[in-house]
């Protein structure tokens, strides 16, 4: 088995940041269209820094891999950064191309976040 897909089932299997925040800053849910399937986003923000971000729900490998990855790197940095990040970072740190459905799956928890970090501008 290649590092990529190793480094993506690693997070699928044991997802980091899996879980709910009691109060939030902010919340979202998303679902993708093509499967069904839904992420719920929630942060925690302070001072215009990401304190704390988790997720929940069903998904693919990738989608579940991509929302660990985008919670780990997310936290401790500022919203604005967060916020404009490039989607060209999830597409890197998976390690595959992200086009068609599967742009959807990789993409999905990052759609959460970004719903989220907009009602707290
Ligand atoms: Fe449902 Fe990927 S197949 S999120």
């Amino acid at each position: 088995m290649d590092l990529y897909r190793e480094h993506i089932l690693d997070h699928y299997r044991r997802p980091r940041n899996r879980g709910r925040i009691a109060n939030p800053t902010a919340s979202t849910t998303v679902q993708n269209p093509v499967c069904g399937d839904s992420l719920t986003v929630d942060v925690d923000i302070e001072k215009g820094i990401i304190k704390d971000l988790r997720f929940n729900g069903t998904g693919c490998a990738i989608s579940i891999a991509s929302a660990s990855m985008l919670a780990e790197r997310s936290v401790g940095r500022r919203v604005s950064e967060v916020r404009d990040e490039e989607t060209t970072a999830i597409a890197e740190e998976l390690g595959i191309e992200i086009s068609g459905t599967r742009a959807k799956c990789a993409l999905l928890a990052r759609s959460a976040l970004q719903a989220a970090l907009e009602k707290v501008q």
